[in-house]
């Protein structure tokens, strides 16, 4: 035991988390005859709290996850539209905040190259479920793209919201090889109101987690708060809201504390810890070599490093993401749908860390593999592709063992 405190904490932590998520008859362990249970080890875990956190911290980590799992309901003010009834119900694989196989469908229309999100219909995202059948939404006949986006893991994510907007762009003006350009997402903040740099979403589309969080109650379980404090009108139709909606907006009230579900989930997501990564093997070491010769690099941006922040575990750390959080033109990889900041063709590029939870890779899904998945890349991702294809089995063996590392 290197340090007798964070030992303390990571105790609390996975009791007070074992006791919030297991059934009463599964709370206590059985006493073991002859002292205490040995201490659980102190190896990361995907789903663990950041490291060093304080008991008040982590007291916020636990009250967050429980909402993050708590289902919502009609009475809570679910729908009249949704995709799922709690995060933790699309976020799951590996662990709590991690991703699964549950994508989600976006549409539109395009003519001659021009997007239309169809926004009186509802665009452009479906929303599978309803609350009552005669407000089930269709995918409108008009739409001619049609995406699927599948869910991403929120391990770490507090470390990415902490990276200053100031680095990411530098990290953009740097000169870039093999024609990979790179654009910035400037959105506008929907917590803050602010000009900001996207970082979360395929396409970049938020950058604090406290918007991510409110956008994701709204469209994905129906439940308005101060930031969206309209609920989803059903493929667009306003008429039909009142019949449905019944519970007052916003649904989602701030407590004494001034803190509402959104506040505490967004607080939960800022606290979870990074992927826990592998010890590199003398394979995988000689795959990191090959990343950077093959071109990857340019894009999976090993690390940035975070800004001040008052949370310890936050300040001033190394976020080796291997990404730079950027937009670039995947051809025909991209999804077809212009969101925020993001083009058709426009993807950000996703975090690596942590790769090996991914149940399957891709926007989409598509690729079963990480081989797949790198095989699929296009646009100015093309010449990087190129080398990778151009290495041995047993080098894009080693390649493969890298990132499975991350
Ligand atoms: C129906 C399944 C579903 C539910 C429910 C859901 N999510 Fe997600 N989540 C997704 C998908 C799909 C994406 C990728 C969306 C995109 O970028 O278009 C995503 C992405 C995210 C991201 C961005 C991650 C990153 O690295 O960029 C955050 C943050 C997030 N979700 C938080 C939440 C929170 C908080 C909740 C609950 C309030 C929630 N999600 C509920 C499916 C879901
Ligand atoms: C031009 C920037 C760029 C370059 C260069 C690049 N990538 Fe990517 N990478 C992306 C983007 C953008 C995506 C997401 C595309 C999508 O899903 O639509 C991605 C996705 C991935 C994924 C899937 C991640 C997931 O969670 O599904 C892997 C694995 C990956 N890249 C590995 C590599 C490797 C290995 C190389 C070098 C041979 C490489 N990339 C080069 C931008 C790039």
């Amino acid at each position: 035991m290197k340090h007798p405190l964070l030992f303390v904490a990571r105790s609390l932590a996975v009791a007070l988390l074992v006791a919030s998520s297991l059934p009463a008859s599964a709370q206590l362990p059985a006493p073991r005859r002859g002292g205490p249970p040995p201490p659980p080890p102190l190896v990361p875990q995907f789903g663990d709290p950041l490291p060093g956190l304080s008991l008040t911290e982590l007291q916020v980590f636990v009250d967050g996850r429980n909402d993050f799992v708590q289902p919502e309901t009609i009475a809570s003010g679910l729908g009249p539209v949704f995709n799922n009834v709690s995060c933790v119900a699309c976020h799951h694989e590996p662990a709590v905040g991690g991703s699964s196989r549950i994508t989600v469908t976006r549409y539109g229309r395009s003519v001659n190259g021009v997007f239309d999100p169809l926004t009186a219909k509802g665009g452009t995202l479906l929303h599978q479920f309803s609350i009552n059948p005669a407000v089930r939404e269709v995918i409108p006949p008009e739409a001619n793209v049609i995406a699927h986006r599948r869910t991403t893991p929120l391990f770490g994510l507090g470390l990415i919201e902490a990276i200053p907007d100031s680095v990411i762009r530098q990290n953009a003006q740097l000169a870039k090889p093999d024609g990979v350009k790179g654009k910035i997402a400037t959105i506008t903040d929907v917590a803050s109101g602010q000009p900001r740099v996207g970082r979360f979403g395929w396409k970049a589309q938020h950058a604090t987690l406290l918007s991510f969080a409110a956008d994701a109650y709204l469209n994905e379980m129906g439940i308005t708060s101060r930031f969206f404090p309209h609920d989803i009108a059903p493929n667009g139709n306003t008429n039909v809201l009142h019949l449905f909606d019944t519970v007052a907006d916003p649904e989602d009230v701030v407590d004494a504390t001034g803190k509402g579900d959104v506040d505490r989930v967004a607080d939960f997501m800022r606290l979870l810890g990074a992927p826990p990564a592998l010890a590199l093997t003398a394979a995988a070491q000689a795959g990191q070599t090959l990343f950077s010769q093959a071109g990857c690099a340019v894009c999976h941006t090993p690390s940035f490093t975070t800004g001040t922040s008052p949370v310890a575990a936050l300040n001033n750390k190394t976020v080796p993401l291997y990404s730079d959080l950027l937009l670039h033109d995947m051809g025909t990889l991209g999804d077809g749908i212009a969101q925020s900041a993001a083009g058709p063709r426009e993807m950000k590029t996703p975090p690596l860390w942590g790769l090996r939870g991914n149940p399957f890779f891709l926007h989409d899904g598509r690729a079963e593999t990480v081989d797949q998945a790198i095989r699929a890349h296009d646009g100015e991702a093309a010449v990087a592709k190129g080398r990778y294809l151009q290495l041995t089995p047993a080098q894009k063996q080693q390649l493969l063992e890298f990132l499975h590392s991350l």
